[in-house]
């Protein structure tokens, strides 16, 4: 029996202006005629087969967007889901613990399958396998990391070393995770060749992260507890209790437990995943994914054109129009417009720091 655990309570600031505080990259529809979230909902409960049965998925989002996760589920129909409200985020290390303690509420230690909401994956296929894959070894105790092939050195991203030799499932083990590197540190791992990029996808028992967290951060898994133990639920939401969350300190997974599982006593091992796994964390990625025409531009909505090339332009409401650029990023929305070039995509989330500190 599975749980799957979509994290989806991020901002998502390097797709300013289309994603805001209010309505966050992983809801919206970059690819396909699904948002992000959707995508990822559905892609966990395709793994089911004669041997994973999949129990009622577990989203763990903010307060503030509960309805967009709502109606975005119900839009999917067919999926079975709780929702999980933090009244701030946390980051995720929190975010999974309040899911794995609802997982084990009733007696059972379910195996989760933890994912993140803000990526598009290519080949369903091979994604169904790895899933499946995984498990199969994470029923055993072991954390399961799902790691990709790099192909640049991302300093966003954390990297996993694993070790020769590989075991039963074709998984190796972990030798070491080092989580978003400095630029000449990843440009090292990447040219080592020994390297994987975390896809930020985990398969573990629940039990297993529990007892994780509770050696390497006590604070956290103590006061995740305290707030989850005296929560509200009614037929829809879940609240862990807002004064108690209030006091957990914010960490991620992989600052807070996957750095530290390799050279523990903690079972850390890696399956490759080859299925065209993509992160949506800047335009250029959006780009990238993106269906472009002969001159490799990728358009939304309303846009005219003529001799552009390599670029992005997005229109959510008024008419956008281009001529001769190159290597641009445009984004329209009623109330801001970007124009960057997106090589330098990454950089967008320092015009929000700007703006959030200008109030
Ligand atoms: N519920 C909840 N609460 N979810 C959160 C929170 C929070 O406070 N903060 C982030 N998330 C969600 C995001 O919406 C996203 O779907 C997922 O958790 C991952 O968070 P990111 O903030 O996007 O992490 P990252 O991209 O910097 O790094 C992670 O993903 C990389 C791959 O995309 C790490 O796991 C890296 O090691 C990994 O390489
Ligand atoms: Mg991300």
């Amino acid at each position: 029996k599975i749980v799957p655990v979509i994290l989806c309570g991020g901002s998502g600031t390097r797709l300013w202006p289309l994603s805001r505080a209010g309505f966050p990259k992983q809801f919206l529809v970059l690819s396909g005629t699904t948002s992000l979230f959707q995508q990822a909902v559905q892609r966990v409960n395709a793994i089911a087969d004669s041997d994973i049965q999949v129990s009622p998925t577990l989203i763990v989002t903010n307060e503030e967007h509960r309805f967009l996760a709502l109606d975005q589920l119900r839009e999917m129909k067919s999926v079975a889901a709780s929702l999980l409200l933090e009244p701030t985020g946390k980051n995720t290390a929190p975010a999974l613990t309040l899911a794995a303690l609802e997982a084990t509420a009733k007696g059972d230690d379910p195996v989760l399958v933890v994912t993140p909401a803000d990526q598009t994956i290519q080949d369903d296929a091979a994604f169904t396998s790895a899933l499946q894959q995984s498990v199969r070894a994470a029923s055993d105790g072991a954390i399961i990391i799902l790691g990709i092939t790099p192909d640049r050195p991302e300093t966003g991203y954390g990297y996993i070393r694993r070790t020769g030799s590989a075991a039963s499932f074709g998984e190796s083990a972990v030798a070491q995770f080092a989580e978003k590197p400095d630029a000449a540190t990843a440009q090292q791992y990447l040219d080592s060749g020994e390297y994987l990029w975390n896809s930020g996808m985990f398969v573990l028992r629940a039990s297993t992260w529990l007892k994780a967290l509770a050696q390497f951060r006590p604070d956290i898994a103590e006061s995740a507890r305290l707030s989850w133990s005296e929560k509200t639920s009614d037929a829809q939401f879940i609240r862990p209790n807002a004064a108690a969350f209030a006091k957990i300190p914010a960490d991620s997974i992989d600052y807070a437990v996957m750095e530290k599982c390799p050279r523990s006593a903690f079972d850390i091992r890696m399956i490759p995943l080859a299925a065209g796994w993509n992160d949506l964390g800047a335009w250029d990625a959006v780009w990238q994914v993106g269906k472009q025409d002969a001159q490799a531009n990728v358009t939304y909505g309303d846009v005219i054109q003529t001799n552009s090339s390599n670029s992005l332009i997005y229109s959510s409401s008024r008419l956008v129009s281009t001529v001769g650029i190159d290597h641009l990023v445009v984004v329209e929305t009623p109330d801001a417009v970007l124009v960057a070039d997106r090589r330098q995509s990454q950089d967008v989330k320092a015009i929000v720091a700007q703006l959030t500190q200008q109030g």
